[in-house]
């Protein structure tokens, strides 16, 4: 099938290239020229595992193309994939503005029948605001399709090929049956194809993240309690999580949430529960959670160092907002640099993949190392923010002998208190017991 994807950010080159994998002849549009020519090179604009390796393979096999020149991509493909982003505004509800320009751009482009296939996370009742604005700009039939998207960064190559599920929102059965039909080599493990309204397609996006959100934020709260009563909440963590009705996924405590999605997709769908005067005091609760949880990180770094950071110097590893990718939208690391250079330490960063987004980010106060272990010399205290592999066991003496005090805030939990106190770290985790 010849398939046009519109949008080459995280989720369009994944989708593309998903795609193009089981044989469809794709057409991947971005207007960002320069996102483009590297593509057309062969080269990825972004960090994800395993995606280099099926960008090259398809370019090579000329079943994968990608052009800035939406008109011809669209002149001459049955679905287009809307793989725009939907960003915050102000007030926490979505920004369709980019997206919906694009339907207008697809409208104005289409030479015949097409179906408007959106992956893009958007507010349940979005299928219908396209549609109105497909049949003010083209005469040519078509019929849309929620098909909401949810992908790992980090691990969305191996989502996209073996997803949990597919969820198609379509009234038409037609139009149902080409899905599937589309989608069947990713489903031969037996995993559902689920067929559903458009509207029920969008909030079942909504309702999958802020309930994951639920889930992290709750551990968090839990985690504070244990901080207060001197329970330890990992061996709390194991013990809810082997309960067959509760699972092991999203129960980790940390430093909040961050990224992309959770964040932003907690706060549209309150602003869209609000817009019905829905009162969605839990989800308000939840993002509550997850913006005192970092205050209460920052504030236990500041107290440690009795509220003084001039003349501090603090090495922070992983930048990202999770491990595996380069992706530092809403990351944490960004609020936590930010006010720790601001209370006047200077900061020295690693991370494996993301450190140039922070280098031409932050100018001042802040430097990028290419080594995890020259982030520590001299340090008078180390923050682990993203839970990279590569820090899970690195050489304590070694970090002993390096830095100037021997202080660690891990926010990940991804060290034993008590080997920490057999190295002589001062180490603060999160709802574990300090030592
Ligand atoms: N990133 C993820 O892992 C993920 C997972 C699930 C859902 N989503 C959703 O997918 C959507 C896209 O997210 P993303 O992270 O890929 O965004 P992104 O910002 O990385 O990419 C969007 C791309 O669309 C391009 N674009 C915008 N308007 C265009 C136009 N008119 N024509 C051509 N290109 C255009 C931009 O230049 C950009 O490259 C969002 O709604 C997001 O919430 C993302």
């Amino acid at each position: 099938m010849k398939i046009t994807i519109v949008g080459t950010g995280y989720q369009g080159l994944v989708t593309g290239t998903g795609l193009a994998e089981h044989g469809h002849q794709v057409a991947c549009v971005d207007r960002n020229v320069d996102r483009i020519a590297m593509l057309q090179e062969g080269r990825l604009p972004i960090h994800e595992p395993g995606l280099e390796e099926l960008l090259v393979r398809n370019l090579e096999e000329e079943r994968l193309s990608f052009t800035t020149d939406l008109e011809k991509a669209v002149a001459d493909c049955l679905p287009v994939f809307l793989c725009v982003g939907t960003p915050a505004n102000e007030d926490g509800s979505a920004d369709l503005a980019e997206i919906c320009e694009a339907v207008r751009q697809i409208a104005a482009a289409m030479t015949g029948y097409r179906i408007i296939v959106n992956k893009s996370t958007c507010p349940p009742g979005t299928a219908a605001t396209f549609e109105r604005i497909l049949r003010e700009n083209t005469e040519h039939a078509f019929d849309i399709v929620v098909n909401p998207d949810f992908l790992r960064e980090g691990a969305a190559v191996d989502d996209f090929l073996r997803p949990d599920r597919i969820v198609v929102g379509c009234d038409e059965v037609r139009v149902r049956e080409i899905m599937r039909e589309l989608y069947a080599p990713f489903l031969r493990t037996g995993r559902p194809f689920l067929a559903m309204s458009p509207v029920s397609a969008e909030m079942t996006k909504y309702a999958t993240n802020v309930m994951l959100a639920t889930r992290i934020s709750l551990m968090n709260q839990l985690a504070e309690i244990c901080d207060a009563c001197g329970a330890d909440i990992t061996a709390v963590r194991e013990g809810v999580a082997s309960d067959d009705r509760i699972g092991p996924t999203y129960l980790f405590p940390g430093i909040g949430f961050g990224g992309s999605g959770l964040p932003k997709d907690l706060r549209a769908c309150i602003a869209f529960g609000n817009s019905f005067a829905c009162d969605c005091d839990l989800l308000e609760a939840v993002h509550h959670v997850n913006e005192r949880q970092i205050e209460r990180f920052l504030a236990r770094i500041l107290s440690h160092y009795g509220d003084s950071l001039p003349g501090k110097r603090l090495a922070l590893w992983g930048v990202s907002f999770k491990p595996r990718t380069d992706d530092v939208r809403g990351a944490p690391a960004l609020r936590l640099i930010e006010r720790l250079r601001d209370a006047g330490a200077s900061i020295v960063v690693y991370d494996p993949v993301a450190a140039p987004k922070i280098e031409k980010r932050f100018a001042d106060g802040v430097r990028c190392v290419r080594k995890y272990y020259e982030a520590l010399e001299g340090a008078h205290g180390l923050i682990i923010v993203t839970e990279w592999n590569e820090f899970r066991r690195p050489d304590y003496e070694r970090m002993a002998a390096l830095m100037a005090e021997k202080v660690i805030f891990d926010g990940r939990n991804i060290y034993t208190p008590k080997v920490m106190r057999e190295m002589g770290f001062k180490y603060f985790s999160v709802g574990r017991p300090a030592v």
